[in-house]
């Protein structure tokens, strides 16, 4: 039977908290690059009534994305993508960041874009990072916006004497995401689709745990004790939002980017997480 497909990719705890709220009678295919993890929450969903097949992919490599989105295919048409597959400034090297957060993603919305269905509705998790860097030239986020797909790692921002550490990596890969987005709507609004992204602050969840238990772990305790909402958020507040965003109610919105980060970055310019406070 054809159904209406969700392609989800990163088997973590934000794409599961999105794909409950929005991919109910869906087919849902779900590519994680670590297999156990798509196993894992896809018995958790499938137990709970919805209908996702896991599938190994990886996000850094075109060919892995245009399998998954074959595979989608085999369905039905492609009415809706989570993109939620990232690797965190503790858990990677600067260039696996690159290729991952930000090559990946992009690769993933252009052939994404290319095929979504009519009313078709995405959404890609950026992060609160990159709204913490400094402002770039406009010439710099035309770049990250528009630059074609397989040349985007060799602009010169992105070269690595030009990058500091995994945190800086991580927080361009953020910038170029909703860069890349607001590029992307054009494209996706003529096949009469929207795409959008949310940057999240601290979200409880694995990848979170392991910057909680990395070198910047006191520096992000740090920031939820001092965001005006004084915690971190969980997986379903992030469902909220991508509930607004991939729904009738959010029609007019696309090409935007979320922040949903209790405060954190308010306060990093203009309360107790001041740099320099
Ligand atoms: N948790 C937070 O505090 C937070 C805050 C801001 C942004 N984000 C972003 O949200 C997204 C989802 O993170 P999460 O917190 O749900 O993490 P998570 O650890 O629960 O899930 C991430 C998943 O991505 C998968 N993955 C990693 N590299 C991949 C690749 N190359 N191809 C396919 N899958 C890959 C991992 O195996 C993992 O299952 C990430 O892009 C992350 O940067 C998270």
């Amino acid at each position: 039977m054809n159904k209406d497909v969700m392609i989800v990719t990163g088997a973590g705890q934000i794409s599961m908290a999105i794909a409950r709220r929005m991919g109910y009678g869906k087919k849902i295919v779900m590519g994680d690059k670590n297999m156990e993890h798509a196993k894992a929450i896809a018995k958790v969903m499938n137990e709970a009534g919805y209908d996702v097949e896991p599938i190994e992919m990886d996000l850094s490599s075109r060919e892995s994305i245009l399998g998954l989105i074959s595979k989608a295919q085999e369905y039905g048409e492609i009415k809706m993508l989570v993109n939620g597959a990232g690797v965190s400034p503790s858990q990677a090297p600067a260039s696996a960041i690159l290729k991952v957060d930000l090559y990946g993603t992009a690769v993933l919305l252009e052939e994404v874009g290319k095929v979504i269905a009519k009313g078709g509705v995405g959404v890609t998790i950026s992060s609160q990072s990159g709204w913490r860097m400094k402002q770039l030239t406009p010439e710099e986020d035309e770049q990250l916006a528009t630059t074609p797909t397989e040349e985007l790692l060799d602009i010169e921002l992105l070269q690595p004497e030009k990058i500091k550490d995994t945190l800086h990596a991580y927080q361009l890969a953020k910038r170029c995401n909703e860069k890349r987005v607001m590029a992307e709507c054009v494209k996706w609004g003529k096949r009469g689709a929207r795409i959008n992204a949310i940057a999240p602050g601290i979200i409880v969840t694995p990848l979170a745990i392991d910057e909680f238990n990395g070198p910047r772990g006191n520096f992000y305790k740090n920031m939820f004790a001092k965001c005006p909402e004084g915690r971190p958020a969980t997986a379903d507040e992030v469902a909220n939002v991508a509930e607004l965003l991939m729904s009738d109610k959010g029609a007019f919105i696309t090409g935007s980017t979320f922040l949903m980060d209790g405060g954190a970055t308010a306060s990093y310019y203009y309360g107790p997480l001041k740099p320099d406070a």
